[in-house]
């Protein structure tokens, strides 16, 4: 559930109707709901009631600072994977001990950052990762609490370029060399073993390849703790997915996730973390886009939006689906016509959806496209030199821009002329 709706034959975001959002700051624009993050965090929240818990919001998937403290304000931690992202969470006010350190390619400088600015924990992806961790650690004076995450090998039966639980991902260590490897940071001095961490994937649809890894977790922790390892914490990461296709898509909800954690590692006694992103943040955004063109090609029609795949890569980099809706609310009723759905990018690839069957539109119009809130404007370019598009943060009846959209003189102002030129 989210809080874009029609209103009166108009779309709006929470009380503020989209029209009015683009008649102040222009289109494209990215458009947020509070409430609807509010209420997607809490979801997470309630479904891990009864177990020691910790959400850590993973900010990639949406990572402005209003985002990032509507959500702290809530009690959320934050799962970073870069000593950016490590900024911005504490930039927004989120305590050292709420953060957690993940991604495969931590360099000393991220490490060093995290551990005087203040860490939860690092999740270790690899042997040589942990040695360079106890090294700085040691170094300053301090230790590193770790978990390490395991590479469980369950097929995620998501999209390949998304999946991250399988032998062949570069994700983890395999979950069969876990007990050595344990054995090892035992032995490292900058190093203090908390806990485990597992994430296969994300936008999983399915519960049974969480089960799976989570089952292989548990039995890891029984047997990390024969071997003497204290394992008070585990972190079981993200990925639980979200309809983009409203008519037809129903993933698990998070109450059903809560409960499968809750029977699969409850019995342990064990600290949880999870790591949602795109639950939390994906249908809590709206990319809006207006109509420049409707142009006639041979057999087919052309949409040709000002927005394109530089400010919402996912369908040319995943095939993924968005649904795309008019901000007048179509009567019913109304004849449906199939259009390609383009922005102006000199590629064929800025293609958002092919004979999607539309209202017909005209030059002007303004359209949406829904669950665009996460891996949305984190990860716009400004390929063509287009700017970013700006983002706008709505609570009831108040909308403000939380990130402005740049001037041309700014975007080239970031460009410098060597002395000889
Ligand atoms: N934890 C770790 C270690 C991750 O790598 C990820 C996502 C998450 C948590 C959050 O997963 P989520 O709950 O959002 O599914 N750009 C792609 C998605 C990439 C996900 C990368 N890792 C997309 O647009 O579909």
């Amino acid at each position: 559930m989210d809080h874009f709706l029609y209103r009166d034959g108009a779309l709006f975001a929470e009380d503020v109707p989209l029209s009015e959002i683009a008649a102040s700051v222009g289109t494209p624009f990215y458009v947020y709901s509070t409430a609807t993050l509010e209420r997607h965090y809490r979801l997470f929240d309630e479904a891990l009631v009864g177990m020691d818990h910790l959400v850590c919001y993973a900010m990639k998937a949406a990572s402005n600072q209003a985002i990032l403290k509507t959500l702290a304000a809530l009690g959320a931690g934050m799962d970073v994977v870069s000593g950016g992202e490590y900024a911005r969470a504490r930039a927004a006010g989120v305590p050292g001990d709420r953060i957690v350190f993940s991604g495969v390619g931590k360099t000393r400088e991220e490490i060093a950052q995290a551990l005087s600015g203040g860490i939860r924990q690092f999740n270790v992806e690899s042997e040589p990762e942990m040695a360079v961790l106890s090294q700085v650690a040691t170094q300053m004076g301090v230790t590193a609490p770790i978990t390490i995450r395991v590479n469980p090998d369950v097929d995620a039966r998501t999209h390949a370029k998304i999946a991250t639980g399988k032998s062949e991902n570069k994700f983890g260590i395999p979950i069969a060399r876990a007990r050595e490897v344990y054995a090892k940071a035992a032995a490292l001095p900058g190093i203090e073993i908390i806990g485990i961490d597992v994430h296969i994937g994300s936008q999983l649809t399915d519960l049974e390849p969480f089960e799976l890894a989570y089952k292989k977790v548990a039995e890891l922790t029984e047997q990390l703790r024969a071997d003497g390892h204290t394992i008070r914490r585990l972190d079981l990461g993200g990925g639980l997915g979200i309809p983009y296709a409203r008519s037809n898509e129903a993933p698990p909800l998070p109450s059903d996730y809560g409960a499968l954690i809750k029977r699969t590692v409850g019995h342990l006694g064990c600290e949880i973390e999870i790591e949602p992103g795109r639950l939390i943040a994906g249908n809590a955004g709206l990319l809006v886009s207006q109509v420049i063109y409707v142009k006639q090609g041979e057999g087919r029609q052309f949409l040709i939006l000002d927005g394109a795949m530089n400010d919402l890569i996912r369908p040319a980099m995943y095939d993924a689906w968005h649904d795309i809706v008019p901000v007048v609310e179509p009567e019913p009723g109304r004849e449906l016509v199939p259009y390609d759905i383009v922005g102006p990018v000199c590629e064929s690839g800025d293609t958002f959806a092919r004979g999607r069957m539309m209202p017909k539109l005209q030059a002007g119009d303004l359209v949406a496209f829904r669950s665009a809130g996460a891996y949305g404007a984190v990860m716009a370019s400004e390929y063509n030199t287009r700017p970013l598009v700006p983002e706008v943060l709505v609570k009831g009846d108040h909308f403000a821009v939380i990130r402005a959209r740049p001037t041309f003189d700014e975007m080239i102002s970031r460009d410098t002329i060597p002395e000889w030129l």
